[in-house]
């Protein structure tokens, strides 16, 4: 079990690459599986769920291979609709294999999905849709989900919540339906826009992604080869420039694009961040001390994002003045709190409630992260606590963020990453 030591108060300073979204990648090699050929997805993040979810296509029968940040799959050789239970559980992606093994095997079976501990993370959305297409899909049943179609059927869906992974899953299953298939309160995150214009690349017939009402064509004919160029990750990027923030320093960030960052540059100009904005590109300075912010509420694209509440909260804990967030999306996304209340924080918790009252300093001392944001609020609180923050549960960290304490180190923080008994 590998922990991150940090030692508090270096302002950071310099630029950081900004890596492809890990959540654009996956639901797009769940796409690989459409078209019975050849994919060659660039910019990639070296992140366990892209591994996790490559081992996947391969016990599936793909030959599927990562070098240098480019991830190649050949799905022709896919012989296998069993997604094993031990990469499942890992995985709560996972989950989005259904709508492409189902359109184009007609049938899957998976084991229910895990994943991140923040909340109950139900299915309901993706299982109720499939079956709206026409799919027998058996809820679980002894921990298994099983799927069947001869045929999937276009439908007029209303979400009755704009799910990201129930949006990906249709989008995917109505490929090869026959009719159209219509997503009405549609997600409209990015990730969902990069995920159309894969497979229109691909030759499929999908058109709205980034509003709210998605219309997929039907298509029975051969799909092509795909090369496509993954989206950079606003989540990463995000998390960065809270680095800045908190640590009141300065970060030129590229490889980005700062319009899918909008709530987020928002907020922090609102918490006195100054930010300039280029093409693909920002510099952030953080304040001497950050401002509060009245009320924050996390909330579907475009508003702030869900997987941005624990970063903003580890800055708020020293920011002037009280602020209230408030989680909409998920449940039970605040259990890192209270490990910022170890090292000296003052938040309350009613609920989906977050009471910061901002404290001068926090002081480093033992944490665990037990979930992937919470993770990084804890390493971002390290960097601006008085002495070290030592936190265990790193394996959630290394989730979603390539190579945290490299980055970290090269625009000047003190962090380390030691595997136990070092
Ligand atoms: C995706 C992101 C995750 C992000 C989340 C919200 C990926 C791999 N993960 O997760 O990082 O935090 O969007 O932006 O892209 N819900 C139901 N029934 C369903 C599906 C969802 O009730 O069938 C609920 C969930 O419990 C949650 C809310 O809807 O409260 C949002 O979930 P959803 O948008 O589906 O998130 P994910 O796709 O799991």
């Amino acid at each position: 079990m590998a922990k991150i030591i940090v030692t508090g108060g270096q302002k950071l300073k310099g630029e950081l690459r900004v890596e492809g979204a890990k959540n654009a990648v996956l639901p797009i090699l769940a796409a690989t599986i459409l078209n019975g050929g050849v994919n060659v997805i660039k910019n990639c993040p070296q992140l366990k769920d892209v591994g996790i979810m490559l081992e996947i296509l391969k016990r599936l029968g793909c030959r599927a291979g990562m070098k240098n940040g480019t991830i190649t799959v050949d799905s022709s050789t896919l012989n296998s609709t069993e997604i094993p239970a031990e990469l499942a559980m890992e995985m709560r992606s996972s989950i989005i294999l259904l709508g492409p093994l189902l359109a184009r095997c007609g049938k899957v079976t998976i084991s229910y999905p895990g994943g991140c501990e923040i909340g109950p993370r139900p299915i309901d959305l993706h299982l109720k849709s499939l079956k709206l297409m026409g799919a027998k899909v058996q809820d679980v049943h002894r921990g298994f989900i099983y799927g069947e179609a001869e045929t999937l059927n276009g439908y007029d869906i209303q979400l009755d919540y704009p799910s990201v992974g129930a949006t990906e899953n249709i989008m995917l299953a109505a490929v090869f339906a026959e009719g159209e298939t219509y997503i009405r309160n549609a997600a409209k995150e990015p990730e969902i826009v990069d995920l159309q214009n894969y497979l229109r690349k691909m030759g499929a017939d999908v058109q709205g992604a980034g509003t709210s009402v998605i219309r997929v064509g039907g298509k029975k004919k051969k799909l092509c080869d795909v090369e496509h160029q993954v989206i950079p990750d606003r989540i990463v990027a995000g998390t960065y420039m809270v680095t800045a923030g908190i640590t009141g320093g300065q970060l030129h960030l590229k490889d980005i694009v700062p319009e899918h960052l909008g709530a987020v540059i928002y907020n922090l100009r609102d918490a006195g961040c100054r930010i300039n904005i280029e093409k693909n590109a920002l510099t952030i300075t953080g304040p001497a001390r950050p401002r509060a912010l009245d009320t924050l509420r996390t909330l579907p694209y475009p508003g702030f994002p869900t997987d941005m509440q624990a970063q903003i909260v580890a800055m708020l804990s020293i920011a002037r003045g009280t602020s209230v967030v408030v989680e909409t999306v998920f449940e039970n996304r605040f259990q890192y709190a209270e490990e910022l209340i170890k090292m000296g924080a003052n938040i309350k918790l009613q609920g989906r409630i977050a009471v910061v009252k901002g404290v001068r300093g926090l002081t480093g001392t033992f944490v665990n992260a037990r979930d992937l944001r919470g993770g990084a609020a804890l390493v971002l609180a390290g960097l601006a606590a008085d002495g070290e923050t030592v936190i265990s549960g790193t394996k959630h960290i290394e989730r979603g963020y390539e190579k945290i304490e490299e980055r970290l180190s090269q625009v000047g923080a003190n962090i380390r990453r030691v595997e136990d008994g070092q």
